[in-house]
């Protein structure tokens, strides 16, 4: 059976003044899906999501989440959708689980059902041992952990990831994309998220799409733009650094 489409932008478009920031870009997600959106600064991609999540309006084009559109319907998009910005805030001087609490009751969870969850997400991020400590004494790779519970907390269907691993160290780059990848294997979940760089997209992505100066140029699992990019034999090697030359340095 085919699966569900969860994300569909058609055409979609964004000026800002006379600048095109998205460019006609057509691209689907099924539900499940991890995909990888991979493009340098200023590609278009925290403009993409910003279209998706509905807190910009495209210039033109059309873009749905679940059937929804998030231009006309914010409400029940915000309902289905979870969203990590770039830069998460906290409240500094609360601890993980009153922050976690405080998002709960944002979201009209009550209490008696966030206890529990809150406990469990906590687990899942492993920053249970850490939980009665202030946020403010966190470090960057805790804070990124504890971002992904606050976007899990209300069990949305649709997770979009705006640059999880920047900014982390080599061990909180790894601790993230691990929590990514098993969002979508015991989860189901389907992701979107964004980065600049090949390696870690490709870690945990089932397809990889490349902005490049708000147009998409290629879509499809690696392997896939591998052989077509670089005209190869299916099966035949290729190395990140010759997938990132032909995509990157060409555009
Ligand atoms: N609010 C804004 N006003 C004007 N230009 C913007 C705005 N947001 C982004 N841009 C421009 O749009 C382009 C795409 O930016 P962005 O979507 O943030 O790219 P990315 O997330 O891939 O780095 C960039 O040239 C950026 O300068
Ligand atoms: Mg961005």
């Amino acid at each position: 059976m085919e699966k569900e489409i969860v994300i569909r932008m058609e055409e979609l478009t964004k000026l800002y003044g006379t600048q095109t920031a998205v460019d006609r870009l057509t691209l689907s997600v099924a539900q499940g899906e991890v995909f990888g959106f991979l493009g340098p600064n200023g590609a278009g991609k925290t403009t993409t999501m910003l279209m998706l999540l509905g807190l910009t309006e495209p210039t033109s084009g059309t873009v749905r989440v679940c059937g929804f559109d998030p231009a006309r319907d914010p409400l029940k998009v915000k309902e289905i959708i979870g969203y990590l910005p770039e830069h998460v805030g906290f409240y500094e001087d609360m601890d993980a689980r009153q922050n976690l609490r405080y998002i709960a009751r944002l979201n009209d969870i009550p209490d008696r059902i966030s206890t529990a969850r809150i406990d469990r997400l906590l687990e899942e991020v492993d920053l249970a041992g850490e939980a009665t400590k202030k946020v403010g004494s966190y470090s960057k790779g805790m804070r990124q952990r504890l971002g992904i519970a606050e976007v899990l907390i209300k069990e949305p269907k649709v997770v979009f990831l705006d640059e999880p691993t920047i900014g982390l160290d080599p061990d909180g780059t790894n601790r993230m994309l691990d929590l990514i990848q098993a969002l979508s294997r015991e989860r189901q979940m389907t992701i979107f998220f964004s980065s600049h760089l090949l390696d870690q997209v490709q870690q945990i992505s089932d397809r990889i799409g490349i902005m490049i100066k708000g147009k998409l140029v290629a879509a499809g699992p690696l392997a896939e733009l591998a052989q077509r990019g670089l005209g190869l034999e299916e099966g035949e090697a290729y190395t990140l650094e010759e997938i990132y030359m032909k995509y990157f340095k060409e555009a």
